[in-house]
């Protein structure tokens, strides 16, 4: 499994985001569409950015019943991206018939990441509106083991995290990971960052990079930093 750094290409059209894309006459770097983008332009977009050569994590986070989520990761599959996600609060049972949906006539399939608690979940929300009276770290864990049985390839986290879920998870159990700044960079609405530099040490496989790169005064050289001190 070959670490990568991810661009977060949370533009709100097209248009934007094949302005951004333009940038890039020589590398064809590995893209993140989230769901603003998705929904605002359909599956059409990332057919186009696959046809111009780009590898694709389509960050939808499926959660539904298992049937409903095997389909629509079928649908997904045939889109052709690489990488594609879903909560694993909707159980190992939701996440065995993910897989069985991503997976094509051929036997291959995108990689299937799990989101275990979101970061804009905090202890005291999980608690209060969740219910759920164990330590947020735990719970993470256990979802990421979740993720692990039903078998999926990783789960996205902090990479304050990755370490932890390599050590408890395994080795071959990816961590991708966002959250990531420039040293000298501006952190922005993120509140627990890391370098790209870090990241590596700490040994996360993907890092997602947003703002760093896209809000860059040149977006490539910006790139290109994160792919020096992160992968090479
Ligand atoms: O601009 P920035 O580098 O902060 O973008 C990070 C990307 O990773 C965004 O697309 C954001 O939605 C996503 N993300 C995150 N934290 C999570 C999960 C996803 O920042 N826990």
């Amino acid at each position: 499994m070959g670490k990568d750094v991810i661009i977060a290409c949370d533009f709100a059209s097209a248009k934007q985001t094949f302005e951004f894309l333009d940038k890039f006459t020589g590398v064809k770097p590995f893209v993140k569409i989230g769901m603003e983008l998705f929904y605002a332009e359909g599956p059409s977009i990332v057919r186009e950015i696959k046809a111009r050569g780009h590898k694709i994590f389509l960050d939808l986070k499926l959660h539904d019943i298992p049937n409903t989520v095997k389909k629509s990761m079928a649908v997904l599959s045939r889109l052709d991206v690489d990488m594609t996600n879903l909560h694993a609060a909707g159980t190992v049972n939701m996440m065995k018939a993910a897989l069985e949906g991503l997976t094509r006539e051929d036997g291959t399939r995108p990689m299937l990441i799990a989101v275990t608690q979101l970061t804009s979940t905090d202890q005291q929300s999980m608690e209060k509106d969740l219910w759920i009276e164990k330590p947020i770290d735990e719970v993470v864990m256990h979802y990421a083991a979740n993720a692990k049985l039903a078998g999926l390839d990783g789960v996205v986290c902090s990479p304050l995290e990755s370490g932890k879920v390599h050590e408890r998870i395994g080795h071959d159990f990816v961590t991708v990971t966002p959250g990531v700044r420039f040293a000298d960079g501006d952190v922005g609405d993120q509140k627990r960052v890391m370098t790209p530099a870090q990241a590596k040490e700490i040994g996360s496989d993907y890092i997602v990079v947003g703002r760093p790169i896209t809000a860059a005064a040149d977006p490539v050289a910006a790139y290109e930093r994160c792919v020096r001190e992160f992968v090479d």
